[in-house]
């Protein structure tokens, strides 16, 4: 009994010094929670301070350890994804520590101040705006979505680098798909609310949005300068998805392009296309059954390929999907697997460095669907055997590539650090807690200056996307200097924040760097 108790003891002891919030959990949360969970984000409420965690500690225990959060569906061992939310197993371990043992917070003015998160746009102005006219979401009795079709207006071709979808209203958009239609024959369709795809597989997808996404941004400087070609007359048809509980709010969700500036040189066109696709299979009722698609139907790829992303696509009967090359002399290339399909996170997973495909070889995608009465999301009750279909009700079997032809290197490249976009954006005034100059900055760097005396402090630089990109350590004068660097390397242009903990209290500042 002693022993159980001492053991007990020196293990909760042992939490309660090594994990605080202050000390090693704040952070986890600013990386992996807060970027959804701020105010004004995609997630129900904020994770950002102490005070927003202990409120709903029981629910982020249950959700954190059942991997429900951070939502991310594929689980891949071999490929590398941009933008990666899951916990680490550390970090996991960590979070579920630390809750066990009373979640305590710590030494407030040790706390790290946390990211900060711009309303609005990440990416600034850019080059055409289109947006959906003002809607109020039909979602009563059963989810709603709708397609807008939307005049680009360009008179001449330009190549997309960048796409921002701004939500009208983030509490109530699950999903953007952005497409582009060169011919302009889609149409705007509200009316159903089971708009799920474009009726023409010409259509080009060219990404998504679901909350807490990064920008669709495509790697856009040398050696890797990747696009989408908009033709004069295009339109941008977006298909929308709107979850019970949102009937009578209103949205209008915008989507603001970055073009390369006309003219540029070696930009390589992004092919977008269902390449691994099934329309023929049924799904009887009270049934689980597995579909199977390859490309090409007969043969091998004639040339080698680069992969850029993968998006799986199945509707509400899905279970799960998965993907992956056959190569000549028959070793495989996994490209994706999700487990658990979710509808409602469905994502482009862009690779870390792009795939490989070589000639000679035969993509092939397996799912499976529940259409028993088991399954939450099935929409009839009882079930009715389904086929493929563009309605929300009806399925599909789909998995889109975005690819391009192989060049010489591709693989090595780590496009991590090529999907940024330069901006131009307003300059700001000196004012406030914190003092910046100059700002905007530039490669030489940013003095920053503090009112109050400090007794404590603790200073984070974050950007836009709030990842932590330089900390000061504990400092007690008044001026600080960054030279604009993280980890050695200069950053890229855009917009930054200067977080502080000065004494226990949270203040920022906006900065800005230019070319
Ligand atoms: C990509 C955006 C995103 C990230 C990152 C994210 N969440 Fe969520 N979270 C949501 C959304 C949206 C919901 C609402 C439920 C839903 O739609 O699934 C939610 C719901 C929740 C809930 C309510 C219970 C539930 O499971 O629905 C908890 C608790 C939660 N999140 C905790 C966390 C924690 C803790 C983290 C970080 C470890 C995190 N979330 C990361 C978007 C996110």
């Amino acid at each position: 009994m002693k022993s159980v108790f001492l053991t007990l003891f020196i293990f909760t002891s042992y939490c309660v010094i090594g994990q605080t919030w202050s000390g090693e959990v704040a952070s986890i949360f600013y990386e992996k929670c807060a970027k959804c969970h701020h105010q004004g984000g995609g997630g129900p409420f904020p994770l950002v301070e102490y005070n927003d965690v202990a409120a709903v500690a029981s629910s982020i225990y249950d959700a954190v350890y059942q991997d429900q959060m951070p939502p991310w569906p594929p689980n891949n061992p071999s490929a590398e994804f941009l933008h990666d939310r899951t916990l680490s197993s550390t970090e996991k371990e960590t979070v579920l520590n630390w809750m066990t043992s009373g979640y305590p917070e710590g030494n407030p003015t040790e706390t790290p101040p946390p990211p900060v998160f711009n309303e609005g746009s990440i990416l600034g102005n850019g080059d055409l705006e289109v947006q959906i006219p003002t809607y109020s979401s039909k979602a009563i009795a059963n989810d709603d979505y709708v397609c807008f079709s939307l005049p680009a207006n360009l008179t001449e071709e330009r190549i997309i680098k960048a796409v921002e979808v701004i939500p009208g209203n983030p509490e109530i958009v699950h999903h953007v798909l952005v497409y582009v239609d060169q011919n302009g024959t889609e149409v705007t369709d509200t009316t159903g609310g089971d708009c799920a795809s474009p009726s023409s597989l010409q259509t080009k997808l060219v990404g998504g949005f679901t909350p807490g996404s990064t920008p669709i941004i495509f790697p856009n400087q040398d050696p890797v300068k990747l696009g989408v070609t908009v033709a004069p007359g295009a339109n941008i048809y977006l298909n929308m998805h709107y979850p019970i509980g949102s009937f009578g709010i209103l949205d209008s969700t915008k989507v603001i392009f970055h073009f390369y500036p006309p003219g540029e040189t070696d930009v390589r066109e992004v092919i977008s296309e269902p390449l691994l696709i099934n329309y023929t299979f049924n799904l009887p009722a009270n049934q689980i059954t597995n579909v199977n698609a390859v490309y090409p139907y007969t043969g091998t790829t004639p040339t080698d390929y680069s992969l850029f992303s993968i998006f799986p696509h199945m509707h509400l009967l899905g279970k799960e999907i998965g993907a992956y090359a056959v190569k000549p002399g028959q070793d495989t290339l996994p490209l994706i697997h999700i487990p658990h399909w979710d509808f409602d996170w469905q994502d482009f997973y862009k690779f870390r460095y792009l795939q490989k495909l070589p000639a000679g070889s035969r993509l092939r995608a397996y799912g499976t669907y529940d259409n028993t009465a088991s399954n939450i999301h099935n929409p009839f009750s009882p079930p009715q055997a389904v086929q493929f279909g563009l309605n929300t009700t009806d399925e599909m079997f789909v998995t889109y590539l975005q690819y391009l032809p192989y060049e010489e290197g591709d693989e090595s490249y780590d496009l991590s650090e090529l999907t940024t976009v330069g901006l131009n954006d307003i300059s700001l005034a000196n004012d406030g807690q914190i003092k910046a100059y100059p700002n905007p900055f530039f490669e030489a760097g940013i003095h920053i200056e503090f009112n109050d005396p400090i007794q404590s402090s603790n200073v984070i630089i974050y950007n836009s996307l709030g990842t932590e990109v330089h900390s000061f350590g504990n400092f007690k004068n008044h001026t600080l200097y960054w030279d604009g660097k993280s980890n050695g390397t200069s950053v890229p242009s855009g917009i930054y924040y200067i977080s502080a903990n000065i004494n226990g209290h949270f203040i920022n500042k906006r900065i800005i760097k230019t070319k």
